[in-house]
Formats: structure tokens, sequence, C-alpha cells
């Protein structure tokens, strides 16, 4: 809405189509858009129908929309340089669930032929099914065989935004389970009130919030899924919470709560709520590729500064001259976890959950929590957890790691953990995301916007950022104080350490020549490089679309041997580290079955164990020239680098 400032139709269609851009990562196999067809004319009667509003839609990515739409607006004679004082615009970019990527599937959908009412839609439906059924059963006709059609008694997790030719100018935004962010740049109108947040860090706070109801001035409102996709119109943003319902008019908004009550036979009668206005720690640049060619790359090598970002403020490294100032001056301070850490420590367990890359982390540092906290550690994958609903008990402690806290199996894992009464602990690159919100306590990785489909930098900072909770739960321990000041000092030299890493650029983009053209690709490691093999073959697989597996080094004689020729590539991660003798022994048992071996290994053990000196930080600089591999294979192939084929970077579905 620009109700001071009126916009032509040409630049609403760009901010739109640039805030899909800034969210394909989400999905990209069909997008579509829906904005009124004419201006509204300003002597109009009020309460006078708008014309249908123009849609277009289709399969294929962003830019086939942005060509469709100009071939649209050509055929339909609309003008882009007419202007617009109040105006109401949905787009959405589709990753397939119900129903292939198709025309008749992509959103916008409309309840009829005259599209009286346009709805667009993310997130699973689960009962659309039997709604469909009760509403055909009443004579609504469906025209598409997505779950979106049905809105009345929804199951499921949804972000919906609605518009109609009734109400024009007019658009309403509701929520569960899937994220919605409503921005806001205008006229404040607001009144400070103290903030609802968590205990917790600085940036989980809120800075105001609107009264309910309160109508405040000329606003322009921007409801998106993601933050990067109104970064640049603004920075204030109200997250909205689950049944939330936000009716947005010309300049003006208003939040509903919709929860519902007794057996949740529909949707009892909202009622104003006051929600905090945020301002996102978010940079424009963030969300630009930079002087790279793609986002993977740059996020690549971003990583020496993504983790100095992560323990910016948390982990101080400088040594003191006096012995007795020597413990007080490497310190781990984790805002979002102080007054829980004695909680954990006497807790019976933590277990870790996650999906993908995020489940890698996790199994990454485990050992590092094991060795210096000293309580049983379990790695539970979301989706696994929730299927055996495993036992977890109100001593427990659950951190949920998640790069962008909205993933649908993750989400649901804590809901259930919760429900079991357990300590629940959030640890998400994403301010103010699903699973921020809903854990008891947290950290944030802080490795800044990461764009790629294929996680790399939110990965490396997610080890480091498990690597601090461990510092922080074994600082009451005298007995671990020499291995936790040793690994402090090691995350000093990581940003160093991994710049040496990246400079093996040109040799793993010739090492990707070589490798092309194969099949597949084993990667073999143990101890903390467990890890890397399953993240470098995961990195294989998401975007060069080659087969690859990671393989514990310890399991090779039982199975995996049997794979061995002089054919296929096996890389094998042998760095200087307590694994290194058994890694020897692999890579002997390799050469003599004629394997065909490449062997990630430390360039003059001395220099690089003076880089990072312990064991469990080398995980985080072997994955580079994984990454690497992966990136270079991924361009000789010929694949897209950012938006792997049939994948999505937050997989708010499950
Ligand atoms: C998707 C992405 C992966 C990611 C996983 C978990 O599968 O493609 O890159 O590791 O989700 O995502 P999260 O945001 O929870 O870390």
């Amino acid at each position: 809405y620009n109700y001071q400032v009126p916009r032509t139709r040409l630049e609403i269609l760009h901010l739109l189509l640039t805030g899909l851009q800034r969210q394909e990562y989400r999905g990209y196999d069909s997008a579509g858009l829906a904005i009124d067809a004419v201006p509204m004319a300003p002597d109009a009667a009020p309460n006078a129908p708008a014309p249908p509003a123009l849609v277009v839609k289709g399969p294929g990515k962003i830019v086939d929309l942005e060509a469709l739409v100009s071939r649209e607006m050509a055929a339909g004679g609309h003008d882009p340089a007419s202007r617009f004082e109040v105006h109401a615009g949905i787009a959405h970019t589709r990753w397939a669930t119900h129903g292939v990527p198709s025309t008749a599937n992509s959103h916008p959908h409309a309840s009829n032929a005259a599209g009286d009412f346009l709805a667009v839609h993310n997130g699973i439906i689960t009962n659309y099914k039997a709604l469909r059924g009760f509403l055909q059963g009443h004579g609504e006709v469906f025209a598409t065989e997505t779950d979106t059609e049905a809105m009345r008694m929804l199951e499921g997790a949804y972000g919906l935004l609605v518009k109609s030719r009734h109400h024009p100018g007019s658009l309403v935004a509701c929520k569960r389970g899937s994220p919605l962010i409503l921005g806001l740049r205008g006229s404040p109108g607001c009144v400070s009130v103290a903030s609802p947040a968590k205990g917790g860090e600085a940036t989980r706070g809120a800075v105001a919030a609107c009264a309910p109801g309160a109508r405040p001035g000329a606003w322009e409102c921007f409801v998106a899924s993601d933050a990067a996709a109104v970064v640049e119109h603004t920075k204030r943003v109200i997250v909205l919470e689950d049944n939330d319902l936000a009716h947005i008019w010309a300049g003006g908004y208003e939040i509903l709560n919709a929860e519902r009550e007794g057996d949740g036979d529909g949707i009892e009668a909202p009622r104003p709520v006051p929600r905090s206005l945020q301002t996102l720690e978010m940079e424009v640049s963030q969300i630009m590729k930079g002087g790279y060619d793609h986002f993977m790359q740059k996020e690549i090598h971003e990583q020496p500064e993504s983790v100095l970002q992560t323990m910016r403020g948390r982990v101080k490294f400088e040594r003191s001259s006096s012995e007795t100032d020597r413990y007080r001056e490497r310190r781990i301070k984790l805002g979002g976890l102080t007054e829980w850490l004695d909680t954990i420590r006497t807790g019976r367990r933590i277990i870790f959950v996650g999906c993908g890359t995020s489940y890698h982390a996790c199994l990454a540092a485990r050992q590092t929590v094991e060795e210096l906290v000293e309580v049983p550690v379990a790695l539970e994958l979301a989706s696994d957890l929730l299927d055996r609903r495993a036992p977890i008990f109100r001593d427990d402690t659950c951190v949920f790691v998640s790069q962008s806290g909205e993933t649908a199996d993750t989400l649901q894992a804590l809901e259930y953990a919760k429900s079991r009464g357990a300590l629940c602990v959030g640890l998400t690159n994403t301010v103010g995301s699903s699973i921020a919100r809903a854990t008891h306590c947290g950290v944030h990785v802080n490795a800044g916007c990461e764009v790629g489909v294929a996680s790399t930098k939110a990965y490396t900072s997610q080890v480091v950022a498990v690597t601090m909770v461990a510092l922080a739960l074994s600082e009451d321990s005298i007995a671990k104080r020499d291995a936790r000041d040793a690994v402090i000092d090691s995350l000093g030299a990581l940003p160093g350490a991994l710049r040496r890493a990246l400079a093996l650029d040109p040799e793993l983009a010739r090492l990707a020549g070589r490798l092309a053209g194969e099949t597949s690709l084993l990667l073999f490691g143990r101890g903390y490089n467990y890890a890397t093999a399953l993240e470098g073959a995961l990195k294989v697989k998401e975007v060069a679309l080659m087969h690859s597996e990671g393989l514990l080094a310890g399991e090779m004689k039982h199975g995996p041997l049997a794979l061995v020729d002089e054919s296929l590539p096996v890389i094998v991660l042998a760095t200087r580290d307590a694994m290194h003798a058994k890694m020897l022994s692999v890579i002997a048992q390799l050469r003599a079955r004629r394997a065909r071996l490449i062997v990630v290994a430390c360039e003059g053990d001395a220099e690089v164990e003076e880089a990072c000196g312990v064991d469990c930080l080398q995980p985080i600089v072997n994955v580079v020239p994984l990454q690497l591999l992966a990136y270079h294979l991924t361009l000789l192939r010929g694949h897209n680098v950012d938006q792997p084929r049939n994948l999505a970077k937050s997989v708010t579905v499950s």
C-alpha cells in the first residue's frame, strides 16, 4: 500500500517479483502473482466491487514468471505506468507437494472463474481431502489438485494471503506453522511497551509494539515468509504468531488472534492482540551475491568471517600474563543460556535434534560435548524421532539445531519434546524464527543470511555454536580447564585456518575436473571427521547431483570395502588428529585393494597443528575443501549451484 505516494503498476510488479526472488530458495518449480487490474477511480462508489485482479502464473522459476507477466501485460493492454494510490498484490513461489508443477496448480488460486477471492499458500493442509469432500458436498467446485482451496477448519501448517475484488486494497494474512512476517514502512503511530520477549540475547528482544486495534497512519505493509523479501523496504517487522490473522487495508493494519477453543471445530471469533515491532538485524548486502557468481560460492568464502561473527561478543580469547587471571580471561558468554546452564548440566541427557546439514553439525560437535560436559549425548534426526515417538523425559535437554529455524520436522519434534516436559534449547541462524520462539532458551548462530540451498557457512557456524555451548556447560569444571582453554585458543585460530583451506580453491577446481565424469564417490572419515564425510557427501549429492556416500571408516571392513576397485574414487579424511593412526591403516587397506585414493591431509603437520590446535575443530576446516569440490563439480556438470533440482532450503512441510 502506498497511501501517500502512489505506485505505478510496473513498480508494484517489480516489488512482488523481487520479493519472490529473495525467497526463491524456498521453492522454485512454479510461481505466480495477482495484482489489481485497473487503478481505483477516485470517485468510485463506496463498496463498488473492483474488476477481477490480473492473475499470472505458471511452472518455472521467477525469471519465467517475469517473462509471462510482460507478455500478459502487453496482450491485455495493461498500462505499466498506471498509478495506484491503494493497492494489494500477492505473489508466490512453489515447491510442489500436492500436484505436479503446472499452471493450474500454481498459486494464486481463485475461488471461482471471476476470481472473487485469490489466495497464495505455504505449507500443507493435512485434512484437505476431508475438507474438499465436505465442500464439494455443498456444491463447491474445485479447479486444482492442490491442498490450498479449502480455507475453513484447516489442519496442518499454513501461511496464507488472501485478497478479494470485493475488498479492493485489502489483504488478509494468516498463519499456523509456516512463518509470516509483516514489514511496515511509513509513519509509526505506535506505543512503546515492555518487550514480551523471553530471556535471551538482545537480538531476541522487541523494541516497540502497536496497541491492539491501533490504526496507525499511513503504513506501507509487506507480508512475506522471509525477512529477506522485506529488508530492502523496511527493517521494522512484526513476526506473526500461530493463529494470527492480519487484516491490512489502505495504510493500516490490525492483528487478531484466532486461537481455537474447545475441540477446535472451526476458528473462533478472532480477538485483537498486541504484537511487538522488531528491528531486523539483516543488511541488504547479505542477500546479494557481491562479487561472486553464486551464493554458495560467496557463502563458502565468507566462512572465516562468519565463524568470527558466531563467536563475536561470546568468546573471550585474550591470554593474560598473570597466572591467576589466566582462567578468568578465557571465557564463553552465551546470554541466552546463562540461567539454564545448571539445569542442563544436571539433567539426564542432552539430545541434539536436526535435519540434513544441521544434523551433521550436531554429529561433528557431539564428541566435544561428551568430552567437556560428561553428560550422555544422543543425536536424533527430527523425522526419525517423531516416527519412533522416542522416549523423552522431563530431565532431558533437547537442543534443536536448524539454520532456518522453520524446518517442519524439527519444529514438530520440538513440540513433541515440549509435550514430554523436556527443556528445549534452540540453536538457529534466524532471529525470530519459529524454532527460536518456541524454545525455552537458545543461542543464535549469527552466521548471517544463507541463501544457497546447500548449507555451507551455517554448518561451520553451527559446529562452532555447539562447541561454545559445550564450553559454557563445562565452565564449572576445574578438571576440564586445560582442555577448555585449548579449545578456546584454537577457536581464535579458526578464521586463519579456514582462510588457508580456502586457498586450496584452484586445486579443488582441478580435482573436480578429474572427477566430473564419475557417477559415484565414497568418503571415509572417523571420530570428529565422520560428520565431515557425511556432510561432504551430502554437498556432492545435493548440488552436483552425483551419487556420493559418506561412511564411517571404522565400518569400512564391514561392507563398503566390497565396492572398492581401481575406478571408484574414494576420498579419505586423514588429517592429523586422534584418529590419524587409524586412518593410515584405512589408507593402507584401501591401497591394498588398488583404490583410487584422494586423501585430505595436513600440509606440514606442525603448521596445521599450530593453526588449529585441537582435534575437535578440525572438521570445521576439513569440510571446506569438500564444499569447494562440490561447488566446482556442480559447475562442471552443468547444474544449478544455488537451486538444486527438487530441493528447497527451508522445508516447511513434513
Ligand atoms: C533442507 C535443506 C538442507 C538443510 C535441511 C535442514 O533439506 O536443503 O540444506 O540442511 O533442510 O534445514 P534447517 O534450516 O533446519 O537447518
